[in-house]
């Protein structure tokens, strides 16, 4: 029989390739035939000349799916892309359903790997400061695929939780309330003052990152090409906005000027 073909399911990071991981470049190089969203291909720029490009339109992810996967089944090397990490509300999660469904006599002929990218709320963290200090959850506005009031509950519970909370997919041109709705629920929990990072374009050429607070976020700012990322209740704004950052504990320990219990040694 033989040997798998290799899939691979490539994070490129947010858009600049000085963001893209070295072993992500790597599996680019390796492959020939790349399969992704015309902006993807557009941020890789030079790195796809030669390559056999694939790109289809935003909405056909089943389809742009299924095609990397017949690629790859019939010997070619084939890399799949998506911004940030592929496996952050991106396209490998639809790999792995297509091959326990209408791929699954196919599966053991594929190889998978998956490389993984820097995702937008990671970006956006380093940009704003060091506002992922504490524990932390990331929610995806869209009611698209998952019902609202699933949305709903797990933004209770990470107001209740107080997690810093990063919101994916915040609005669209067809979803223009649900920011509204999650600050709302948020408000309930956190104080008004909270800080919150609206970061749009990360990595790209027209990256903007701006600061507000919870009762001043404005959803008419934010877009599709934006994370919010909303601080917990201890979250601070430091030089009048120039960063914000989330304490982990060690002012008590500073202030006491004694060591730190090993597990809260970064
Ligand atoms: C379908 S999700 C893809 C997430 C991606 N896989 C990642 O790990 O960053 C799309 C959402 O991610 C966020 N996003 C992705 N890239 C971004 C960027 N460069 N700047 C700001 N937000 C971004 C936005 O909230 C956007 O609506």
């Amino acid at each position: 029989m033989d040997p798998p073909c290799s899939l691979y399911l490539v994070g490129i990071g947010p858009g600049d390739p000085a963001y893209l991981a070295p072993a992500a470049r790597r599996a680019l190089d390796t492959c020939n035939d790349w399969v992704a969203y015309r902006l993807y291909l557009d941020l890789l720029g030079p790195l796809g000349d030669g390559k056999q490009h694939h790109d289809l339109p935003l909405g056909e992810e089943i389809e742009r799916a299924r095609l990397a996967l017949k690629l790859t089944l019939e010997g070619r090397s084939t890399a799949l892309i998506s911004s940030g990490d592929i496996g952050i509300y991106a396209m490998a999660t639809l790999v792995f359903e297509l091959l326990e469904g209408e791929f699954s006599e196919q599966a053991n002929h594929i190889q998978i790997e998956v490389v993984p990218g820097i995702s937008a709320v990671q970006m956006a963290a380093a940009r704003a400061g060091a506002p992922l200090g504490h524990d932390f959850c990331t929610i995806s506005l869209s009611d698209l695929l998952t019902p609202w009031e699933t949305i709903e509950t797990r933004l209770h519970a990470a107001g209740q939780g107080d997690f810093v909370t990063a919101f994916y997919n915040p609005v669209s041109r067809q979803r223009d309330w649900q920011l509204a709705h999650a600050k709302k629920v948020l408000l309930d929990y956190r104080p008004a003052s909270t800080p919150v990072v609206i970061a749009r374009n990360l990595g790209r050429d027209d990256e903007k990152v701006s600061f507000t607070t919870l009762a001043e976020l404005d959803p008419q700012r934010v877009d599709m090409l934006t994370l919010v990322l909303v601080g917990n209740s201890e979250s601070r704004m430091l030089d009048n906005g120039r960063w914000v950052y989330t304490p982990r504990g060690y002012r008590k320990k500073l202030n006491a000027n004694t060591a730190l219990p090993s597990e809260a040694r970064p």
